[in-house]
């Protein structure tokens, strides 16, 4: 009896990274859409007995990919595994976590609900949206932050005299996290977002940023208006190179153009989403819980 990770379809590195750390075997699945968009699984392997660690992230196409996880899960019950971890790098819809306006689904609810109708003895998320998400989930449920390996990348690049800044007072922590492996200042701006046109503003605040290079960290980037209001300030302060880093990479629609534009000199993301900006992986914080 041993330890298995099965990677889904949305985390074929990452799945691979946390089985290499974990020295164990990664079981092949196979899967495709068929010409409808419906999608299907195959897992041609024994887990009777077995402990699993399935690794499937919920980024876009979030509904297909929580489907592809559910059937993972279901397959993985009926082929006899004894224990199920599920790591899951990117949780889908974790920032509606409450009734923001009358008359909203908590969409989040909704999915550990589902999550957790599979049996499954512990989860794993990284980075989550708020501890509201956490309380969610009746099972086993630990995070871990990407914000130390973070942290540890731009250690290891020649910044000239670094400030961090978080774009809202949510992020504080992860800037918090970020400044203290680097030995630097951090600070946080005002934004508030609208909730029915989803557009953010962002405050203006007074710097000493002023030819230091600024690393703005936000959980997530989706569309880029968060990050590129906090680079356009900064900018207009004086800061040298403007880094943007995340732990989830959304960047849809024309986020990367609005960063560019706004002045970002590199992104960096990891493998919570895999893309060409997954610089940072989180495997080993992942395989540290498990
Ligand atoms: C929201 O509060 C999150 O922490 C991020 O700040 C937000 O999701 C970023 O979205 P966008 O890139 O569309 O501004």
């Amino acid at each position: 009896m041993g330890l298995i990770v099965v990677a889904g379809p949305a985390s074929p590195k990452l799945g691979r990274r946390i089985a290499n750390l974990l020295k164990c075997d990664l079981a092949s699945l196979e899967w495709k859409r068929f010409p409808d968009g419906e999608s299907y699984i195959r897992l041609p392997v024994d887990l009777k007995g077995e402990s699993v660690v399935v690794v499937q992230s919920t980024s876009p196409p979030q509904d297909k990919r929580l489907m592809e996880l559910f059937f993972m899960l279901d397959l993985i019950n009926e082929l006899g595994a004894r224990e199920v971890t599920v790591v899951i790098p990117y949780l889908a819809y974790m920032r509606q976590d409450k009734r923001f306006r009358d008359g909203e689904v908590i969409s989040v609810r909704v999915v550990s609900k589902l999550i957790e109708s599979f049996n499954v003895d512990r989860i794993v998320l990284v980075d989550v949206h708020s501890r509201l998400v956490l309380d969610y989930f009746n099972v086993d449920v630990v995070e871990v932050s990407a914000m130390p390996l973070i942290g540890s990348y731009f250690s290891n690049i020649d910044l000239s005299n670094p400030f961090v800044l978080a774009p809202d007072r949510k992020a504080l922590n992860l800037a918090e996290k970020v400044a203290e492996k680097i030995d630097c200042e951090f600070d946080f701006l005002e934004k508030r977002r609208d909730r029915v046109t989803g557009e953010v503003k962002t405050y203006f605040k007074k710097m000493n940023v002023d030819g230091r290079d600024v690393i703005i960290v936000d959980d997530i980037i989706s569309t880029g208006g968060t990050i590129a209001n906090a680079a356009e300030m900064v900018k207009g302060l004086g800061a040298r190179r403007i880094y943007a880093a995340c732990t989830h990479a959304l960047l849809v629609k024309d986020a990367l153009m609005k960063l560019s534009s706004a002045g970002i000199f590199e992104i960096i993301g990891t493998d919570t989403i895999e893309s060409n900006v997954s610089k940072v992986s989180v495997a080993p914080a992942i395989v540290s819980v498990l």
